[in-house]
């Protein structure tokens, strides 16, 4: 319960004083007739509360004068036979308790409090021009408070979006929430060295999803963070490739870029690797090329580097390289300037991650006219994912054709330097071919 409420008091701390704050949490997604797709709480929301039901918000009252903070629940009423077909549910009683609100109320009763909270509120903050519904929502909270403008009461002058507050806030992972980022890392990694042990040719791409899968959740991980790429041979060359239905061929790589959400935190791991279980020269040439760029990358970040310095270290690698394996003609600063390294490797080298795999946070500095890149804090997380992608061309060495490689590891700014998450999972030529025989 503590962090939560230390985070409520912490976004409380920074609204104005007499304001008011509401967030609600995602909806239910129908799949088709009676079935839903699993339910998944909103990631600001549940940072807020930790409760993960549907059909809930959050409305937070900032101080005034003798008037105190206050941190309110709305949440589905128990219900005896929704609760036989459903479930479990809290009821705004015990969710009061068990989380630590103020007040908890039945999720019907939440206009009418909206209105009464908005009365001579000095503003509201409230995710704005995100979603029809919660525009209309808010509209029609406005309107009620403007109908009882003959007692004097007055509408908020003021709207403020809130998530950019919140998010500013999750993109520094406290200790609880590095605590399950590490063991989310551990429980992928774990499952990309099973995958790596049950591969072989002639295994089809969706049985080494099923091996991941299975280790999630036999860790009592309770998704995955994103659909699996199990990517073998050309397919490797498709970025978000998530087909995951073709034969894997001996002689070939296999790409795999997965990661289980632990109790709301994603990890998001890559690991490439030989079906047979060792790399043939050209394969080995790239993958260590690949290793190198990470690692250069690696050494960019510590606080006080900018956020795109890890790219920039491994762009850099990466183009030499392309450079000395003929993949490229010219000079390093041709490629570099010319962005001519874009033809292999095309994607950024990282991202935030969090509650959301591609997690919230600015990664430019936005208050100042120049947006420079956003520099490295402890608490910070992010993916250091390099690559490289090979397509048939006139010109490109035949041998590196159809190859894709990406190696990819999530780590935590610390002091100093980082603190890496996904160590776990098998990464050096000698450490996969060791365990793949
Ligand atoms: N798995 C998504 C990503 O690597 O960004
Ligand atoms: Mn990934
Ligand atoms: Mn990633």
């Amino acid at each position: 319960m503590k962090p939560y409420s230390d985070r409520r008091a912490r976004l409380l701390a920074r609204m104005e004083p007499g304001s008011v704050a509401v967030i609600g949490t995602a909806p239910e997604v129908a799949r088709n007739a009676d079935t839903e797709y699993p339910y998944r709480h909103d990631s600001s929301f549940y940072y807020l509360t930790g409760f993960s039901e549907p059909e809930a918000v959050l409305l937070l009252v900032a101080p005034r004068g003798t008037a105190g903070a206050q941190s309110i629940l709305f949440c589905r009423e128990k219900h005896a036979e929704s609760e036989i077909w459903d479930g479990y549910r809290y009821g705004p009683e015990a969710a009061r308790d068990a989380f630590g609100f103020d007040f908890a109320f039945p999720i019907g009763a939440l206009d009418e409090h909206m209105v009464r909270q908005l009365a001579n509120a000095t503003a509201l903050y409230a995710p704005l021009g995100r979603s029809a519904a919660a525009s209309a929502q808010q509209q029609r909270w406005l309107e009620g408070v403007r109908k009882l403008a003959r007692s004097g009461a007055t509408a908020p002058p003021v709207l403020r979006d809130l998530p950019p507050l919140v998010e500013e806030m999750r993109l520094f992972k406290d200790e609880h929430e590095s605590a399950i980022m590490l063991r989310a890392g551990e429980i992928s990694a774990g499952a990309h060295a099973r995958a790596m042990r049950f591969a072989r040719p002639g295994v089809y791409e969706y049985e080494l999803e099923a091996e991941l899968l299975h280790e999630f959740r036999r860790h009592g991980a309770q998704f995955p963070a994103y659909t699996p790429i199990v990517a073998s041979g050309p397919n490797a060359c498709v970025l978000h490739y998530n087909a995951n239905n073709r034969r894997v061929q001996d002689g070939e790589l296999v790409l795999i870029d997965a990661g289980c959400e632990l109790d709301g935190y994603a990890s998001d791991i890559t690991r490439t690797f030989p079906a047979n279980g060792r790399f043939s020269k050209p394969q080995q040439a790239l993958y260590e090329l690949v290793l190198a760029a990470q690692q250069a990358a690696f050494g960019a970040i510590a606080p006080g580097r900018q956020y795109h310095d890890a790219h920039d270290a491994a762009v850099r690698v990466l183009a030499q390289g392309m450079l000395d394996l003929g993949l490229l003609a010219g000079t390093l600063d041709e490629v570099l300037a010319q962005k001519t390294y874009t033809r292999f490797y095309m994607h950024g080298t990282g991202h935030w991650i969090g509650m959301d795999v591609h997690d919230v946070g600015l990664y430019r500095d936005t208050a100042r006219e120049d947006k420079p890149s956003r520099l490295l804090q402890p608490g910070m997380a992010m993916t250091v994912e390099p690559g490289i992608y090979v397509r048939p061309a006139p010109g490109v060495p035949e041998q590196y054709w159809h190859i894709g490689i990406r190696i990819e590891d999530d780590v935590i700014v610390r002091d100093g330097g980082y603190q890496l998450l996904t160590g776990g999972a098998p990464k050096t030529v000698a450490e996969i071919e060791a365990l793949m025989t």
